[in-house]
């Protein structure tokens, strides 16, 4: 039987995962420390979830990434580690760069450190914020990212040399996926569809930065897993790869695709553009669908019809705010 641990599973991107490795038979072990950034309610409820689902197939460690017996501990028996927990989010870098630092990069190190067997797989959650302020679109995995210009961003770009050291130490086939932004139910509540969707339906103001012009390349979850699946197939070499839908969509069309899902009107709070927010992101995926075989396959239109209709539920259900 395949097995995989999951580090951040209790999270959004890694529930997700965990719960298509679980139904796709694999043994499954989540680490995470249910770190308070967001409802820890929420996070316990995906980890009660993958246990329901996976029953015997899975295992759940409560620990720290910054510790080194947790991480031996949720190590053993691997032999592909996806490494999804971290501090993320930009503004809040800002805010405190050294916990930033000290997760993200004590976090991997850690972790890296307890793989003793060079046959163990990895993977790791990068982000598209490597990118930084970059203008030339879309963005490809060979450009320039030494400017990046948060500390998150600045973390990641930091966690991918890691990786390639430890790659290079201990041989370990290893691969880098740089995700432009993840969407989908669980989202984290203080990502911009998921936030937005809570002050439309409250009736509510949304926090609108800029001049609505700004272009993100939004990437339904389930793509997402689908090309962290494909990665976990590397068996040898050092890799990164971009994740993401290869379209653009302003803030303005956003708002619009959520007032068009949810049947209600938004109201604006126009706010100046906000330190460390990069003006577009947009993924040039052609090297991992040349390699991976990745295709994303979910329009936004969709996407977000699907996000809001979980979120409608889970609302009506008391199951979020
Ligand atoms: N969501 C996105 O749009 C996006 C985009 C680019 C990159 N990423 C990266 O993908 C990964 C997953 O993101 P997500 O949106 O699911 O975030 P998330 O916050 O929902 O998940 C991260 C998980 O890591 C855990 N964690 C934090 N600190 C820890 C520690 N010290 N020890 C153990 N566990 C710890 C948290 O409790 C959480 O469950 C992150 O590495 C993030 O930087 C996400």
């Amino acid at each position: 039987m395949p097995t995989a641990l999951i580090t951040g599973g209790a999270g959004f991107i890694g529930s997700h995962l965990s719960q298509k490795l679980l139904g796709d038979g694999w043994q499954v072990t989540v680490l995470d420390n249910l770190d308070p950034f967001y409802d820890v309610a929420l996070k316990r409820r995906n980890v009660e979830e993958l246990a329901a689902a996976g029953g015997a197939r899975f295992r759940f460690v409560e620990g720290d990434l910054r510790d080194a017996g947790a991480c031996r501990e949720a190590v053993a028996g691997a032999g592909t580690v996806v490494h999804l927990a971290a501090l993320a989010g930009v503004r809040p870098s800002i805010a405190d760069p050294i916990r930033y630092w000290d997760v993200n990069l004590v976090g991997t190190q850690t972790l890296l450190q307890a793989i003793e067997d060079p046959g163990v797989r990895f993977v790791f959650g990068s982000s598209s914020s490597v990118y930084g302020g970059n203008t030339k679109v879309p963005f490809a995995e060979s450009d320039r990212v030494d400017r990046p210009i948060s500390p998150y961003a600045a973390s990641k770009k930091a966690g991918e040399v890691q990786c390639y050291t430890w790659h290079h130490l201990r041989g370990n086939a290893t691969t880098c996926l740089r995700f432009f932004t993840v969407y989908g139910p669980r989202q984290r509540p203080e990502m911009a569809i998921h936030q937005f969707a809570r002050r439309i339906t409250d009736g509510q103001a949304i926090p609108f930065f800029g001049d609505g012009s700004s272009r993100r390349d939004y990437t339904y979850v389930e793509d997402i897993v689908s090309g962290v699946v494909a990665a976990m197939g590397r068996t040898q070499g050092y890799a990164i790869y971009n994740l993401g839908g290869s379209a653009t969509t302003t803030l303005t069309e956003l708002v619009q695709h959520l007032e068009r899902a949810l049947g209600l009107p938004a109201r604006l709070e126009r706010l100046p553009d906000q330190a460390g927010d990069v003006p577009v992101t947009y993924a040039d995926v052609s090297l991992a669908e040349r390699e991976l075989g990745y295709r994303c396959s979910t329009p936004i239109a969709d996407g977000i019809d699907r996000f809001c209709a979980w979120y409608r539920a889970e609302k009506a259900a008391g199951r979020i705010p």
